[in-house]
């Protein structure tokens, strides 16, 4: 079952950096959320991991951020590749190492900060397969280590998905990995291509328990954003009023839950 979701990944997002859809839709960190990352760990971080980097919006500005070393891991080459041209002349290059491939190229207890940004998370699969590469990535970890990670919320992303999965499972119709609630799978079309998404959209209390039950305890989470993150990409203004209603409403009203987790 993970494969067949990581490999329907791969293709999807391949299209979606090879077409620079992805780009043009986040061609910048969320501000507020690379805030969140300095003030707890990147700052004080010695080799951060960035599990499912993309193109690297992120691992790029924590390069610029901090002085920590920053290895990028992500399923789709193209990604990568775009990441590695994005660094050319950059003089972080030499802090940075991109891995490709297995999850199991990643080292063991090397990470003082592991990020799971934008998603990544709910992309993994279901349940079982998300938890096992939750379990993974907390082999890679030093002691004292945190995971820093933004998903979802089920609250606020595609209602008529949600509904008509709700319903095939109530007719015993949706076979697995979407006989699962809260698992959705939805296609949109960039530059004409058509891209399909498989995605986990989640409670707070399901993102908590899945965390406890791979070896982690959620220490804090808050709204990541309250408008689409997509709508704050070209307009620092906008962003400067998310950020302010996001710290108004509870987290799981957010667009997304941002949080982070320590090893338990
Ligand atoms: C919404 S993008 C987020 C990218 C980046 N973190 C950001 O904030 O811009 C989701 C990323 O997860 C990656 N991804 C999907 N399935 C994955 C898996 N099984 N392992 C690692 N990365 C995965 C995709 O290739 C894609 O780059």
């Amino acid at each position: 079952m993970n494969r067949g979701i990581t490999q329907e990944m791969r293709e999807t997002y391949d299209k979606y950096y090879r077409s620079h859809g992805y780009r043009e839709r986040y061609p910048v960190p969320n501000v507020a959320t690379l805030d969140y990352l300095l003030q707890h760990g990147a700052k004080q971080a010695v080799h951060i991991l960035d599990f499912g980097c993309g193109d690297g919006r992120y691992a790029r500005a924590l390069l610029d951020h901090t002085q920590a070393h920053v290895t990028g891991y992500d399923i789709s080459l193209p990604s990568l590749c775009d990441l590695e041209r994005s660094l050319n002349g950059s003089p972080h290059g030499d802090r940075v190492t991109l891995v490709g491939g297995a999850i199991d190229n990643l080292h063991a207890s090397a990470y003082d900060l592991v990020l799971m940004l934008f998603g990544v998370l709910s992309h993994l699969g279901d349940r079982a397969t998300r938890i096992e590469t939750l379990v993974k990535l907390r082999a890679c970890m030093r002691p004292g280590a945190r995971l820093i990670l933004s998903v979802p919320s089920i609250y606020r992303r595609r209602p008529l998905d949600l509904y008509l999965h709700a319903r095939a499972r109530s007719l015993g119709i949706a076979s697995p990995p979407m006989h699962e609630a809260g698992n959705i799978r939805f296609v949109r079309y960039v530059h004409g291509e058509r891209l399909s998404f498989f995605y986990h959209l989640y409670t707070l209390a399901r993102l908590e328990e899945e965390l406890r039950a791979a070896g982690f305890i959620l220490r804090h989470c808050e709204a990541e954003s309250l408008f689409p993150e997509w709508w704050l990409m070209r307009s620092p203004p906008l962003q400067r009023l998310d950020r302010a209603l996001a710290k108004a409403i509870p987290p799981a009203l957010g667009y997304g839950i941002r949080a982070y987790a320590e090893l338990l």
